[in-house]
């Protein structure tokens, strides 16, 4: 596929982090991620190094996505989108615990590996396996050239540009980009009609805009995370779209800010974490505006009965009347809604490891990539 856009200088600029200005060229990035994949005329996506004919592509019955840290959650948002926008059962895996179980590989399952330096051994070495057995995999990579991209031939670039920070941001949310052009694709390829692929384009061609409008709102979540950063931990709790939302939030917060964080589904609370509610330990719920909105709401009204605190993520001001403290972000497609509700998690887990002095591009114990098992 064509070359990745590489900045001549990519330089700290006004920014005091490279993660707060990795944060801030999410905009630019998803809109590159875009460029030139979005065919108009037959409502679909056009990516053009994924190397499968239209009769490949309809015979895959499955899809299986492999990586590690956030590709791995990427991937499991890219999961949600395949299966709900293409109708392909779709799962992800940690690259790691995949390749050390013996999969079972089939010839009508495409497997995906995802990574943004395209170096990560573990991610790699699931990819020799699934070839080994004969099985066909392609690459959501961000660094052309890399080991993964050469070992898997094909796939998607991600053309995101550079990530200094440990921690990955807009590298995750062009991941999820990807993985909804390649959903898109899939879809458009089998049944999805050509009306759902414009409604999704349209969506695809908002993001940069909201993403710009989440971002004006950074005082506020900075407020936020700077009264929250004393708590000892906090619970990340999502249904279904939300949930890998509060996976990746849970690790962001792990990751710079040090604080012990947990992801939950909301709907498994009542068996077993309802036992960590105290005022001191503060839940965060992701609010999809979906079919799921009420059962959330009741999940706030649980953690509020046992006096715990909740900052609320959603679409709308009406979630006040239910949490403690709400951010909003503006309202996409519902497919689309998880890559918007992430963004304000980035600026919270970034504004928490500010306020306690902590080095957020360098993590204690972490590195970029990790290219040994
Ligand atoms: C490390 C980084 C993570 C990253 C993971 C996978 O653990 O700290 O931020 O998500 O590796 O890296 P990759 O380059 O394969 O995306």
């Amino acid at each position: 596929e064509v070359v990745d856009v590489e900045p001549m200088a990519y330089e700290l600029g006004q920014h005091p982090h490279w993660m707060h200005k990795e944060i801030h060229e999410q905009p630019a990035a998803v809109e590159r991620a875009l460029t030139g994949r979005i065919d108009d005329r037959f409502a679909t996506a056009h990516l053009g190094g994924l190397g499968l004919s239209p009769r490949e592509t309809r015979e895959i019955r499955r899809v299986v996505i492999l990586g590690c840290g956030s590709a791995y959650l990427a991937g499991r948002l890219g999961a949600q989108l395949v299966e709900e926008v293409a109708r392909i059962p779709a799962v992800a895996e940690p690259a790691a615990e995949f390749r050390y179980r013996n999969p079972v590989i089939e010839p009508d399952t495409l497997y995906v590996a995802v990574s943004q330096s395209g170096e990560t051994y573990d991610t790699l070495a699931a990819v020799q396996e699934v070839q080994r057995k004969g099985g066909r995999v392609v690459g959501v990579v961000g660094k052309v050239g890399s080991a993964i991209a050469r070992e898997c031939g094909s796939g998607i670039y991600l053309h995101a540009g550079p990530e200094v920070s440990v921690t990955s941001t807009k590298t995750y949310t062009a991941t999820a980009v990807a993985f909804a052009l390649l959903a898109l694709h899939l879809g458009r390829v089998r049944d999805l009609s050509p009306a759902d692929g414009r409604r999704l384009i349209a969506g695809l061609r908002a993001l940069p805009g909201q993403i710009t409008e989440i971002l004006a709102s950074e005082e506020r979540i900075r407020d936020v995370a700077a009264r929250w950063a004393s708590y000892p931990g906090m619970l990340y709790v999502g249904r279904v779209r939300g949930a890998v939302v509060a996976s990746e939030g849970a690790l962001k917060l792990k990751e710079v800010a040090y604080l012990h964080a947990e992801a939950y589904p909301a709907s498994e609370l009542k068996h077993g974490p309802l036992a960590l509610i105290s005022p001191d330990r503060p839940v965060v719920a992701v609010i999809p505006d979906d079919e799921l909105r009420d059962k959330n709401l009741g999940t706030v009204a649980e953690v509020k009965a046992r006096d715990g605190q909740v900052l609320a993520v959603g679409h709308d001001l009406e979630l006040k009347a239910s949490a403690d403290e709400v951010l909003v972000v503006p309202r996409n497609e519902r497919e689309l809604d998880p890559i918007l509700l992430g963004i304000p998690l980035q600026l919270l887990a970034y504004h928490a490891a500010v306020t306690l002095g902590h080095d957020v591009d360098r993590p204690r114990n972490l590195a970029k990539s990790v290219t040994v098992e």
